[in-house]
């Protein structure tokens, strides 16, 4: 039995907020953040559950199916809207599901965790035909608007993904890791805002990412000429760049949204699939490699035959 994608989603809040415009309140330039990180603008506002129940119905239309046919959520999410019930409750309700729903948070790793949890799910005996995973963040909301270290980078949005049994794609390999020691360097406390090292962050990122990437091509005895399509979080274009120089990874089969998006968290990897899908990029059969990064530290690649 084997698993593929069915249908994909996603959600941006109408609000856009340039880099001309945040240098109106912080010292800092639409040049620099391009240069430094490849962003261009982040979309800001909603609430997780709406962005995310939103992409979530997209998702499930884009495949041909209704909320019925869904038999487990996952939702992907570092900033749930309540501390409980669980994000997927509430958009559990407004999709209109009638199955179990939990949420997953390995910040910006979530939707390679859920997707992995995903399949494994439906490979469980009487698991799930379809299960639907979201990524959805509200990130403004924890950001501090007057520290340029942090503020350029995020934005909010959600991107969803159909999974369901299907004799078409499967996953090849995949690797999931996390480094608790590393804690301090990013990190956003109950009712406070994000903290970050970027300058660690961006390092261990790019070791964490490019030994994930080995790891999982390994496991499914492939090397980076293998890859057909190549969908990275999106925390900083160099990072992408550095990990596709270390790893041999093609930049000219890397998808990116940041230009658009700024880092959305764990709804990075859904939306930039779903930029994929419209450049006709995911065609059956194609080999994709999907992989996060995030606070934690934890990361995690997949390769899926598509
Ligand atoms: N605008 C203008 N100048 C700035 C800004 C800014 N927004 N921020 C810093 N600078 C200045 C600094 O003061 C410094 O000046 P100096 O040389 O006079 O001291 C100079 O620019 C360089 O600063 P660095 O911090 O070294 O800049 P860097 O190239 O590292 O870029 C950045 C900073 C973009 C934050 C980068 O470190 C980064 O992207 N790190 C990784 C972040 C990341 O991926 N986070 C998300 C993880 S995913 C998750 O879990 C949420």
């Amino acid at each position: 039995m084997t698993i593929r994608v069915a249908g994909i989603g996603t959600a941006l809040p109408e609000k856009i907020v340039t880099n001309d415009e945040l240098a109106k309140t912080i010292d800092t330039n639409d040049q620099w953040i391009r240069d430094r990180s490849g962003i261009g603008q982040r979309h800001v506002g909603g609430v997780t559950s709406e962005l995310a129940t939103e992409a979530g119905i997209r998702a499930i239309k884009n495949a041909g199916l209704t909320p019925d046919d869904i038999g487990l959520l996952i939702v992907c999410t570092t900033t749930p809207d309540q501390q409980l019930p669980a994000t997927s409750a509430v958009v559990q309700r407004d999709i209109g599901l009638t199955c179990g729903a939990f949420d997953i948070n390995a910040v910006c790793a979530g939707f390679i965790y859920s997707y992995v949890m995903a399949y494994g799910q439906m490979l469980m005996p009487g698991g799930p035909e379809r299960v639907l995973v979201i990524g959805s963040e509200s990130l403004s909301r924890i950001v501090d608007w007057t520290d340029r270290g942090t503020a350029i980078l995020f934005g909010d949005g959600a991107g969803a993904a159909v999974m369901e049994r299907h004799e078409q794609g499967e996953m090849l390999a995949y690797d999931l890791g996390s480094n608790g020691e590393l804690q301090e360097i990013l990190y956003a406390d109950h009712g406070g805002y994000i903290k970050m090292e970027g300058r660690e962050v961006f390092k261990r990122a790019v070791r964490a990412v490019s030994g994930s990437v080995e790891i999982a091509l390994k496991k499914a005895g492939m090397t980076a000429d293998d890859i057909d399509v190549v969908i990275p979080h999106q925390a900083n274009i160099r990072i992408i760049e550095a990990v596709s120089q270390r790893t041999g990874l093609s930049m000219e089969k890397t998808h990116n949204v940041i230009e658009f998006t700024g880092n959305t968290s764990s709804a990075t990897i859904p939306l930039t699939l779903a930029e994929a899908e419209r450049n006709g990029a995911l065609q059956p059969g194609q080999i994709v490699l999907m992989t996060g990064f995030g606070a934690g530290m934890a990361w995690g690649t997949a390769v899926v035959r598509w």
